[in-house]
C-alpha cells in the first residue's frame, strides 16, 4: 500500500494562509499528485455540519473540544485516512494544533484532556509537515477588519490571540520535526518562496 503526505495549515485568523493553501494545490496537481485540499472543522457533510454549530453557537469550552474531536474523527476515517492509503497529497487548512492552539491556549481550556482526545480520536496520526504562519495577532485583526461577518472565534480580542500564538508556538517547540515557521507579516512573494525553500529543503517536490 503506498502512503500519501499530509501537510496542515496553521496560524491566528487573519494570517493569509488560503492564497498559499491555493498555490501549493494548484503546483502539485499539475506535478501529478492526486491532491486532496480538505479543512478542519469541516471535510465531510457530517463534520462540515458541526462546523457550523461550532463557529456560531453558544457552548462551553468542553463542548466545543468533544465537537471538534468529533468532526475529526469522522473526517479522518472517511476521507483523510484513505486518501493517504491510496498515496494521494492531503492538504488540510487546520488540523489539532488548532484546537490546542484556540481551545488549549485561547480558551485555557485542560490540555490533558486535549491530549487525551488526541490519542483517542487519531491513534498515531499526525501530519508529515505544518506550516505555521506567524504574525503579530495586531497585524491580523487589521488585515480582517470589516473584511465580514465575524464567526465566535474571529470576534474574539486580541488578547485572545496572543495566547492562541502562544500555543501555537509551543506545538511547535513540541514537535520541531513537522513545523516550518513561515513569518506571515511579509509580502505575498516573499512568503511563497519561504515556503518553497522550506519545501526543497525537506526534499518536497
Ligand atoms: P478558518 O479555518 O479560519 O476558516 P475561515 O477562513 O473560513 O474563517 O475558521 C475556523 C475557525 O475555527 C478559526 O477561527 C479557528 C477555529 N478552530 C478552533 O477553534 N479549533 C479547531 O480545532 C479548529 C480546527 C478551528
Amino acid at each position: 500500500m503506498s502512503t500519501g503526505r499530509f501537510i496542515t495549515f496553521e496560524g491566528i485568523d487573519g494570517a493569509g494562509k488560503t492564497t498559499h493553501l491555493d498555490a501549493l494545490e494548484r503546483i502539485w496537481r499539475e506535478a501529478g499528485h492526486e491532491v486532496v485540499r480538505t479543512r478542519e472543522p469541516g471535510g465531510t457533510p457530517l463534520a462540515e455540519q458541526l462546523r457550523g454549530l461550532f463557529l456560531h453557537e453558544p457552548m462551553d469550552s468542553l463542548t466545543e473540544a468533544l465537537l471538534v474531536f468529533a468532526a475529526r474523527r469522522d473526517h479522518l476515517t472517511q476521507v483523510i485516512e484513505p486518501a493517504l492509503a491510496r498515496g494521494a497529497w492531503v492538504l488540510c487548512d487546520r488540523f489539532t494544533d488548532a484546537t490546542f492552539a484556540y481551545q488549549g491556549g485561547g480558551r485555557g481550556f485542560d490540555l490533558s484532556v486535549l491530549t487525551t482526545l488526541e490519542g483517542w480520536v487519531q491513534g498515531g496520526r499526525q501530519p508529515d509537515l505544518t506550516f505555521l504562519f506567524d504574525l503579530p495577532p495586531a497585524v491580523a485583526a487589521a488585515r480582517l477588519a470589516g473584511a465580514r461577518q465575524p464567526d465566535r472565534f474571529e470576534a474574539q480580542d486580541q488578547v485572545f490571540f496572543e495566547r492562541v500564538r502562544e500555543m501555537y508556538l509551543t506545538r511547535m517547540a513540541q514537535h520541531p520535526e513537522r513545523f516550518v515557521l513561515i513569518q506571515a507579516d511579509q509580502p505575498q512573494d516573499i512568503v511563497a518562496r519561504a515556503i518553497g525553500q522550506a519545501l526543497a529543503a525537506r526534499g518536497v517536490a
